[in-house]
């Protein structure tokens, strides 16, 4: 019982008692609450193989049940979760609230709760008596999985979603377009995935890496399917913001459609999709077909990803970074419409370039959010900042009153390696253990509490560069995203305070958990065999990363 992962904001011991679940008991939940009521049948369901039959009144719930309701003076992702003499109740301030909590009594029944099917007809399922009072301390916990450079197949997709429910997480970001791959299906566009959604052999390790993986690569997410992850995070309270990258990142759509690209500078006929890593200088041309050709995209987008009741579902994620300037600089089409435009260098042409997309969302009610690059050249009005390369492009945009998601990647970029051993597959950038994750601050402590409160959150990012399967990305996400949930929900105190010992012997049955959701997480000892990946050459940064 005091075991969960996030932990709650108030756990109070009941009697010493328990609710026992058996095949009598039944599960309420009122109109408002009717899908977590679907969701926690199920699953439980499963694991138990307990009916839980449906109880059409609370009372009905009767000592042995569960029952699932809005209650009073609750904000809309608060809970509060009582199990006594009457049964289980949960009650949130909204159905996301509920959704928590639910999570919350899953984690309390213990580990086989994760499972998909009864491992033992006869054990008794309990839930300890206790009251939780709980709420998130950010609205926005999101984790990016990057699909491009190396896809996740649909199914992939939908049990991240549940491993992030699990964690309590609420936003995917779905980086969707790279050099590497174009992974959405664009319907007035065919070559974007025809052609953009695959390559024929793909750089095996860091780019320097003399390796390669000589077999075609790709996949993409037809419509439908986009339409169907979107309706499965919702059933989890997970928004999903789709990230459509411009005018960097860019070579898998100039590879289907050439005319995109700086064509007065290189034979964009020539180009493929890009099969290594690293930045890339191909980058989309300035021009009026490239803006009407993206317009063209997000349409498609906005229809597929609508903006709903929930929080963030306006936002539609541009990119903007490592967009290298050469090919402007030497382009006679860029150098022009810079001049036409009245503006002073390349960066202004960028920001040109991104305001251009954040007028054109805001005229559809809809909000842009790029990474910190777009502060440069002057931050379009209204866009929303992913701080990406520290705490410094977060703080100037909280300061100029902008939104700010938190995920330097100094401290939760998840491709970095968790330790510092010889064992480690393909070691990327800093050590960043699961201690160093659970000690991340997404708040830096210069902004005024003004200031502050334009920290929407953080989010911990999968790039996917030396992730070639589900299981590399399991390792290199399990179990630091444990650590980072807990940063994102729980209202932990100072970095340095933090009871990471109290944290570690939580994980002992959080590990049971993980086991029982299949998760390939990276064992407190280090890699199993089959983890390690032996000669690939990776990047390993030395020494601790700088704070910004
Ligand atoms: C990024 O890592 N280039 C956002």
């Amino acid at each position: 019982m005091t075991e969960l992962i996030p932990w709650p904001r108030s756990v109070a011991a009941g009697s010493g008692g328990e609710v026992r679940l058996t095949a009598h008991s039944r599960l309420y939940a009122d109109t408002a609450t009717e899908g977590v009521g679907h969701w926690l049948r199920t699953v439980l369901r499963q694991a138990t193989g307990l009916p839980l039959r449906e109880a059409r009144e609370l009372d009905d719930t009767d000592g042995d049940g569960i029952g699932l309701q809005i209650g009073p003076g609750l904000g809309p992702e608060e809970y509060r979760l009582v199990s006594d003499g009457d049964g289980v109740l949960v009650q949130g301030g909204g159905a996301a609230g509920v959704f928590w909590g639910a999570q919350t009594l899953r984690q309390l029944l213990g580990p086989d709760a994760c499972r998909r099917a009864p491992i033992d007809r006869d054990r008794r399922w309990a839930v300890p008596h206790v009251t939780i009072e709980d709420g998130p301390r950010f609205r926005w916990r999101g984790l990016l999985l990057d699909v491009a450079r190396h896809f996740m197949p649909k199914e992939g997709v939908l049990r991240y979603l549940d491993l992030m429910a699990a964690h309590k997480l609420n936003v995917l970001h779905f980086h969707l377009t790279d050099d590497q791959g174009w992974r959405i299906e664009i319907r007035r566009y065919p070559r974007l995935t025809g052609i953009g959604s695959w390559r024929s052999r793909t750089k095996f390790g860091h780019r320097a890496s003399p390796l390669w993986d000589e077999k075609p690569h790709g996949g993409f997410y037809t419509q439908d399917d986009i339409r169907e992850i979107v309706a499965y995070a919702a059933e989890r309270h997970i928004t999903v913001v789709p990230e459509i990258d411009v005018p960097g990142h860019s070579q898998a759509a100039i590879a289907a459609y050439p005319e995109l690209g700086n064509t007065d500078v290189i034979d964009t006929t020539a180009l493929s999709v890009w099969d290594t890593w690293g930045i890339n200088p191909n980058v989309l041309a300035p021009t009026d077909n490239t803006l009407r050709f993206y317009e063209g995209v997000l349409e498609e987008v906005l229809d597929l990803f609508p903006a709903d009741a929930a929080e963030f579902s306006a936002f539609v994620h541009v990119g903007g970074d490592e967009c290298p300037k050469d090919q402007w600089r030497r382009s006679p089409a860029a150098q022009a419409r810079m001049k036409e435009l009245g503006l002073a260098d390349e960066d202004e042409l960028q920001a040109w370039f991104v305001s251009h997309f954040d007028k054109w969302l805001t005229a559809r009610g809809r909000r842009l959010v790029g990474w910190d690059e777009i502060l440069q050249g002057g931050l379009a009005e209204g866009a929303a900042v992913s701080s990406w390369r520290g705490y410094a492009g977060g703080i100037a945009a909280a300061r100029a009153g902008h939104d700010v998601v938190m995920c330097p990647e100094q401290q939760v970029y998840l491709d970095h390696r968790q330790d510092g051993g010889p064992d480690e597959p393909v070691p990327i950038g800093y050590v960043r253990t699961l201690e160093d994750v659970y000690r991340f601050e997404p708040v830096p402590p210069e902004l005024t509490p003004r200031e502050a409160a334009r920290v929407l959150g953080t989010q911990a990012n999968v790039w996917t560069e030396v992730m070639e399967d589900q299981a590399r990305v399991d390792y290199q996400t399990f179990p630091r995203l444990a650590a980072f949930a807990e940063v994102a929900w729980s209202a932990l105190p100072g970095s340095s305070e933090r009871d990471f010992a109290d944290f570690e012997r939580r994980m002992e049955a959080h590990y049971g958990r993980l086991d029982a959701l299949g998760v390939a997480y990276r064992p407190p000892r280090g890699p199993r065999p089959w983890q390690q990946r032996p000669g690939v050459l990776g990047r390993p940064v030395d020494g601790p990363p700088p704070r910004r």
